[in-house]
C-alpha cells in the first residue's frame, strides 16, 4: 500500500517485528519485498510503531491483518480479530473504515461491528489473495480485488486505495466477500486433491501425469494453472481454510462432502509418497536412510507450516527410516529421526533413497552423477516431478512406479 503512494503506519503487538521493519529487515522470506520495504522506508511512506494510538488515531483506513488460526474443532479462531477491534475502538476518528484483511468466517464483519460498537465507524471486508513466494507479483497483478461493505460509498473508498492497480474490482456484501475467500481457497484445494488423485491413477496405469495434466489444462474451462501434482497441498492457508469451511457448513447444518473428501485425499497423498519410498526399498524402512530435498510447503518461502514435506517425513520416520534433509531456506527444524544437511550432496551421502518434496529451482539442476555417487542406493522418488528423469536414469537412478519405469 505504501508503494502505491499511501502513507502507511504499521502496528504490531510484537515489538521485535516493529524494530526489524524500521531497520529495513523483513521477518519473512518473500522474493522482491526487501526492495519495496527499503524504498518505502526511504520515501517516508511507511512507518512502523508499537504505539497503537499513533498508528490508528489519524487513520482514514485501518487494515486488520491478524491471524485467524484453527481452533480445536477446526473452526477459525476470531479472538485476535475481536481483540484488535476492541483495542482500537476508542481511538478511531469518526468516519474511519476498518478493513478486514484477515481470513474470517462468514458473519465476522457483524462481529467486528459489534466489537467496535460505534455508529460512526464503517467495517469492510477486503480478502487477501496473495500466494506466499509470489506475494509481490500477486499484489501488483491481482486477478481481482473484492470489497464487501454495507454501502457503495464505503466499498468505493476502499477500492479507490487500489486505483493504480489494474484489475476487476468487485463490490459485494460483507458475507459474500468473506465467503469468496474461503470458497476460492477451498476450490483450489479440491482441484489439487483431484490432480493428485489422478496423478496416482496415472502412475498405476503407466501414464505420465504431466502429459495428462497438460492435455486436461488446454480445456479453457479447466485451465492450465494449478495442475502440478505433488506430495499433497499444505501451508498456512489451505489446510486451515478447508477445515474452517467444513466447520462453517456444519454450523449451518449443511453437508458439503466434497471439501471433506479433498482433505482426506490430501492425507492419502502424503501417505502415498511414503508408501512409494517404502515399497521401492523392499517393503521396510527399518535401517534405511532417506535423503529428502525440501522442507518448506512450496518453493520460494521459508514457511514450513503444515508442509506436506514434514508430513511425509513424519511417516518415513514413523516407519523406522532415518531422514537427512536439505532445504535452502531451513537451517533449523526439530523432528526426532531427522537431521539437516547443508547441501543436497551431503544429504544424499550414504542414503538408500532420495526424495524430492519441495520444487526449489536449485534442485532442478543438481548434478545427478555426483548425488548418486554419494548415495548407497539408487532409488529416486521425485514427488514434484522436477528432475529430468532421462538424465537421472542415464546416471543410474531408478524411479519406482512412474510411467517410464513400467512396461505398460
Ligand atoms: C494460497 C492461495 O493460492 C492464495 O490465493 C491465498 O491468498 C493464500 O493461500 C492465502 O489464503 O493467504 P499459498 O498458501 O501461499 O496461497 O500457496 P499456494 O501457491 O496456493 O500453494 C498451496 C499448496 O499447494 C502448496 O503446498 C503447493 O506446493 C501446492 N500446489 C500448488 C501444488 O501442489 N500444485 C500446484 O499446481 C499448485
Amino acid at each position: 500500500m505504501a508503494s502505491l503512494g499511501h502513507e502507511v503506519i504499521g502496528y504490531d503487538i510484537d515489538s521485535t517485528k516493529v524494530e526489524m521493519l524500521k531497520a529495513g529487515n523483513l521477518p519473512i522470506h518473500e522474493p522482491g519485498l526487501d526492495v519495496i520495504l527499503n524504498a518505502v522506508l526511504q520515501s517516508g511512506n511507511l512507518q512502523a510503531t508499537s504505539d497503537l494510538a499513533l498508528a490508528v488515531s489519524d487513520a482514514d483506513f485501518i487494515f486488520t491483518c491478524v491471524p485467524t488460526p484453527q481452533d480445536e474443532d477446526g473452526s477459525a479462531d476470531l479472538s485476535y480479530v475481536i481483540a484488535a477491534s476492541q483495542a482500537m475502538k476508542d481511538l478511531l476518528k469518526p468516519g474511519a473504515v476498518v478493513v478486514t484483511k484477515s481470513t474470517v468466517p462468514v458473519g465476522s464483519a457483524q462481529r467486528v461491528e459489534a466489537a467496535i460498537g460505534r455508529d460512526d465507524i464503517h467495517v469492510a471486508s477486503n480478502p487477501e489473495f496473495l500466494r506466499e513466494g509470489a506475494a509481490v507479483h500477486d499484489f501488483e497483478n491481482p486477478d481481482r480485488i473484492v470489497v464487501g461493505a454495507r454501502s457503495t460509498a464505503v466499498a468505493q473508498s476502499v477500492m479507490d486505495l487500489y486505483s493504480k492497480v489494474d484489475c476487476p474490482k468487485v463490490q459485494t456484501s460483507q458475507p459474500a466477500a468473506e465467503l469468496i475467500k474461503y470458497a476460492s481457497n477451498s476450490f483450489l484445494a479440491i482441484k489439487l486433491s483431484f490432480v493428485n488423485d489422478v496423478a496416482a491413477l496415472c502412475e498405476a496405469a503407466g501414464a505420465d501425469p504431466r502429459e495428462v495434466m497438460h492435455g486436461m489444462g488446454l480445456d479453457t474451462r479447466i485451465g492450465n494453472r494449478f495442475l502440478e501434482p505433488g506430495p499433497g497441498w499444505g501451508g498456512s492457508c489451505f489446510p486451515k481454510d478447508t477445515r474452517a469451511l467444513a466447520s462453517i457448513a456444519d454450523s449451518f447444518g449443511l453437508q458439503i462432502p466434497l471439501i471433506n473428501a479433498a482433505i482426506a485425499s490430501n492425507e492419502t497423498a502424503h501417505k502415498r509418497v511414503a508408501d512409494r519410498v517404502m515399497n521401492a526399498l523392499g517393503g521396510s524402512l527399518v535401517g534405511k536412510t532417506i535423503a529428502v530435498l525440501g522442507l518448506t510447503f512450496k518453493a520460494d518461502t521459508d514457511d514450513t507450516r503444515e508442509s506436506p514435506a514434514i508430513s511425509v517425513i513424519e511417516r518415513l520416520v514413523g516407519r523406522g527410516g532415518k531422514v537427512v534433509a536439505y532445504d535452502p531456506m531451513v537451517t533449523k527444524y526439530d523432528l526426532a529421526g531427522m537431521s539437516l544437511a547443508d547441501s543436497a550432496v551431503s544429504a544424499a551421502s550414504g542414503a538408500h533413497a532420495l526424495v524430492v518434496l519441495t520444487e526449489w529451482a536449485e534442485f532442478k539442476n543438481i548434478d545427478a552423477k555426483q548425488v548418486l555417487a554419494a548415495m548407497s542406493g539408487k532409488v529416486v522418488v521425485d514427488a514434484r516431478n522436477i528432475f529430468n528423469q532421462k538424465t537421472w536414469e542415464a546416471a543410474g537412478a531408478t524411479f519406482p512406479n512412474t510411467a517410464s519405469s513400467r512396461s505398460v
